[in-house]
Parts: structure tokens; sequence; C-alpha cells
């Protein structure tokens, strides 16, 4: 991949791209992340080389250099620098503030909000730590790129700490609507150590209108001016470059890799295993964002309305687990493995054909594209996704373009790709259920016609595409100047709002 040079690129996010867990000798053991986020940077850090800041996943007492890190990843490529969390910490601030409070909220759940105080002290804390780590490890020509909900605030402690460096963010989740946003009791906060970042960068155009409505429902003296990719926005004194950039995926190592002979010999070998019938495909991780119980819904009502898709169909649902020690996640499996288990029970044919086949572990990436490669159709039905990386990873991979894929309206992805695939909404378990129908009945040329589409704008629209566009949108609108504000805050609040959730709870009581 050709991407543009940046020379002292430092990235941090609350992950590394490796998970490390210690084996029975304590000595340590690196399998890779998953999710989106490592998906996209991971090629990127590789190919640029430059510095890596986040969590290694291991309990602080655990907790290894970077060294030794480097040592067991095998030489990435680029620099890595380990942030340790305390388990206090990681309760407080990955599992409490990032993923009982911005995660449910960003992603339309209210309700699975846990909205305590302490979660935010914690969030603070930890966003200082990732602040100092940048501070003792970026040059002043450095870019730092802070990705992600957990690192919001290392805007607002970059300039506590005096550090003088170009910054940018990029949020890979989606941004809420106003209604959603004003829940948040520390909203104010949150908008204004957005602002701190000399570039904001949003995954689609809904994401960047909703920021915008924010700023201007919560602070008085917004200004917008530009159009196209990127606006320029003007809160009080503070300026700032805000853009959307519908985040790509490395298109041609991702075909690439699709059409080695191992892949094919791996899908062809599954296909053998499951004769005559399309095989539908699902993999998540387990998060009640992705609408695996209400997909898994749709596939059985599929089945009572469409008679004759038993036997000729199979559902292959992977779910890469995650969070499991929050309990919502926890639940979801279990409610996940008693609806495969039931559904199954309703239909399976003993000796022969069983519907779903449930896989709970994370992956080898050659069986992921193998799988990519073998289905027939592809269910991306989250209730709410940034972008979903897989979508177009799947598309990519169907190199005969003989494939469907059925997308969420409410997937970032949607954007791009509802020209090819069949949209749905997942809460509408019949509509769903008729588009696998539909997907199942598809002819070949109408396959085709959809999938060229898609395959197109994914290769248009690309990683390299993504990272230059980013990286421009930075050199022209990032000052390698000073660009951050001296002043401890600024714009000012619009009448009625509240000025506490102005200063982190710190602050007051210290001012108190
Ligand atoms: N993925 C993974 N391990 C697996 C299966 C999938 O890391 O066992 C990857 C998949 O290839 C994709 C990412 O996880 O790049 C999921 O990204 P997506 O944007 O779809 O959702 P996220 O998990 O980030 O919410
Ligand atoms: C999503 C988030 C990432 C996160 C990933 C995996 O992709 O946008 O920031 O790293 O999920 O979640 P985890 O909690 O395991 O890091």
């Amino acid at each position: 991949m050709n991407i543009p040079h940046e020379k002292q690129l430092v990235i941090a996010s609350n992950r590394l791209p490796f998970v490390v867990g210690r084996d029975h000798d304590g000595a340590l053991e690196v399998r890779p992340a998953s999710g989106g986020l490592v998906t996209a940077m991971l090629p990127i850090l590789r190919e640029n080389g430059g510095t890596w800041i986040g969590w290694t996943g291991l309990p602080e007492k655990d907790d290894c250099s970077a060294a030794a890190l480097a040592q067991s990843a095998g030489d990435p490529g680029f620099n890595v620098v380990p942030v340790s969390l305390s388990d206090e910490e990681v309760v407080g601030f990955y599992e409490g503030f990032s993923n009982e409070i911005i995660w449910p909220l960003f992603h339309d759940l209210p309700s699975f909000c846990e909205f305590a105080p302490s979660h935010w002290d914690y969030y603070l804390q930890v966003n200082r730590k990732f602040a100092r780590a940048i501070a003792d490890n970026a040059a002043p020509d450095s870019l730092v790129w802070v990705h992600d909900y957990h690192l919001i605030n290392v805007g607002t402690e970059l300039r506590r700490h005096g550090a003088r460096l170009r910054t940018a963010f990029f949020l890979h989740i989606p941004f809420p609507s106003i209604d959603m946003f004003m829940k948040l009791p520390w909203r104010q906060s949150l908008l204004r150590s957005l602002l701190e970042y000399g570039l904001i960068g949003f995954q689609t155009l809904r994401d960047r209108r909703n920021f915008v409505q924010c700023l201007r429902q919560l602070f008085r003296d917004v200004s917008v001016s530009g159009k196209g990719q990127v606006l320029q926005v003007g809160v009080g004194d503070r300026r700032v470059a805000v853009g959307h950039f519908p985040i790509g995926i490395d298109f041609a190592d991702f075909a690439r890799r699709a059409a080695a002979p191992e892949v094919r010999e791996r899908a062809r070998a599954l296909h053998n295993l499951l004769p005559d019938r399309q095989l539908f495909f699902g993999v998540d991780r387990l998060d009640y964002t992705k609408g695996i119980l209400l997909r898994l819904r749709a596939f059985r009502e599929a089945l009572i309305r469409h008679p004759e898709l038993r036997q000729r169909v199979t559902l292959i649902q992977v779910v890469v687990p995650s969070r499991e020690h929050i309990s919502r996640y926890f639940d979801l499996r279990t409610q996940i493995e008693q609806l495969v288990s039931r559904i199954n029970g309703e239909f399976t044919e003993p000796g022969g054909w069983v519907p779903i086949h449930y896989v709970f572990r994370s992956l080898d990436p050659v069986d992921l594209l193998a799988y990519y490669r073998a289905a027939e159709v592809a269910l991306v039905t989250p209730l709410k996704d940034g972008m979903n990386l897989v979508a177009k990873e799947y598309c990519t991979c169907s190199i005969e373009e003989n494939c469907v894929l059925v997308l969420s309206e409410f997937a970032g992805a949607a954007a791009q790709l509802r020209s090819g695939a069949l949209m749905v909404n997942p809460h509408d378990i019949e509509g769903v259920a008729d588009a696998i129908y539909r997907a199942f009945c598809m002819p070949e040329e109408e396959r085709r016609r959809r999938m060229r589409r898609m395959r197109r704008e994914i290769m248009r629209r690309d990683l390299f595409w993504w990272v230059s566009s980013f990286f421009n949108a930075v050199s022209k609108e990032v000052p390698h100047e000073l660009q951050t504000n001296q002043s401890d805050e600024h714009g000012a609040l619009v009448d009625g709002a509240n000025p506490a959730d102005a200063q982190p709870r710190e602050l007051q009581r210290r001012a108190s």
C-alpha cells in the first residue's frame, strides 16, 4: 500500500494492536486484537512506521516493558509504547466510562448507560496518563493522531501538560444526535475536549452534522465555514477543522489474499462439508450493537415464512469474544447461545441439516477469508455502527462478484454501499426475513451487478484514500506552530447550559 508518509507519526488508541497475556510459566503471549480500528491502523503503522501508544490488556501487576513487548510481537515495524492500567482504572475508565457510558449512548442506547460519576474521574485520570505518554514520546514536529471514544480528553490533557504538538482525532464510532448527546452529564466537557484537536474526523456526514448541531446547542459564538469534506468551525476564539472521512480497507491486499490457493481450498472444503445449499454468513464481535439476536430471529422467521429455504441454506454465525467482564456482554453471549440452540432444536433434521452453525472464538485470518469467499450471502445487520468493515471485507473477498450483502441502514457503510446491498431495518424482523429470501432467490446477473457497484466504491475509497484525505486535511488545516489555545476554556456556554460540566469534577472540587 502506498501511503503518504508522515515523518513523525504518533498514534494513540486505548488498545494496542495486540492483546497480551502470560502463559503458565509467566512468558508473554501476544495475540492480535480484534475490531475495525486495529484492522485499519495496523497496515498504516506498518507501512509508515512511527509510534503506537496503547494499553496491552495486561493487569498492572503483570505489566511488561516496551522492549519485551516489541520482542514478543516479533518486531511489528513501529515503536510500541505500552500504557498500563490499574484494576480500578480498567473498571472505571475502560469498562465504565468508555463502554458503559459513551459506547451505548453513542450507539443510541441510553437505557444501557450507567452514568456513575466516579467513571468520569477515572476517564480523566487515564486520559491524563495517555497524554503524558504522548508528550514523553512525541517530537516537536510529530503528528499526534488520537483514536476513538476512550481518549477524547487527551487533547485537553496535552494542553494542560503544555505540549505544543500538531494533533488530530478520529472517532471510529457514530457521533449521536443532539437528543441523545444532551443526556450525557459531561456533555460540555467532552465537546470542549474535542475542540482542542487541530482536526476532528468523523466516519459519516451524519456524524459530522450531529457534532456541529451539538456545538450550536451548547455554545454561543459557533461559526461554520467552508464546504465539502472538511469544514472550519469556530467556537469563541477557537478554530478547528471538522471533516468526515469514511474509513476504508486495504482493498488490494484483501482481494489478493482472498484469491490465494489456500483460501480457495478452505472455501471449497467448507462447501463440500455443507453441500447443495447457500451459505449465509455473519461475523461480529460479541456486542449488543451488532444486532445478532434480531438477526437470528429474522433468520428463524425466514425459515417459517419461506419453508423452501429449509435444507437449502445454512447460517454460519461467528461471534468474536469481546468485553465479557461487562455484564451486558456476558449476558448477551448466553442469550445468543440459547436462541441458536432453540432455533436449531426447532428445525434440525436428525442426521442431516442444521440451520445455524455457531462459532464463538476469534478466527485465524485465513479462515475468515475462506468464510467470506465461501458464503453466498453476508448478513451485516447492526442496530448502529460507525462504519462496519466486515461489510467492506466481505464484498472485497467476493472476487467472483456472485454474492449478496444484506446491510443495515444504520451501519456507516450504508452511505457508500446502499446502491448495491439489500438494505434492511434490523428491527423489522419480517423485512429482514424477506431480504434473506430475496438474497437466496436473486438471479446471478443481479448479484453481479450489485456486487460490482459495491466493490468499485470500496476500491475507490480504500484505506489509502482514507489516510491520504486525512493527512491532506491535517497538512492544510493544522498549522505546525502551536495550535492549542492557552486559555483554560474557550467558547461561552449558552444560557441555561450547565456550567458545572464545563470543568472536570476534580477541578471543581479543588476550586470549592
Ligand atoms: N475480525 C477480527 N477477528 C476475527 C474476526 C474478524 O479481528 O476473528 C475483524 C474483521 O476482519 C474486521 C473487524 O474485526 O476488520 C471488525 O470490524 P468492524 O468495523 O466490522 O466492527 P468492530 O468490531 O470494529 O465494531
Ligand atoms: C470497536 C472500537 C475500538 C475497539 C474495538 C474492540 O472497533 O471502535 O476502539 O478497540 O471495538 O473493542 P475492545 O473493547 O476489545 O478494545
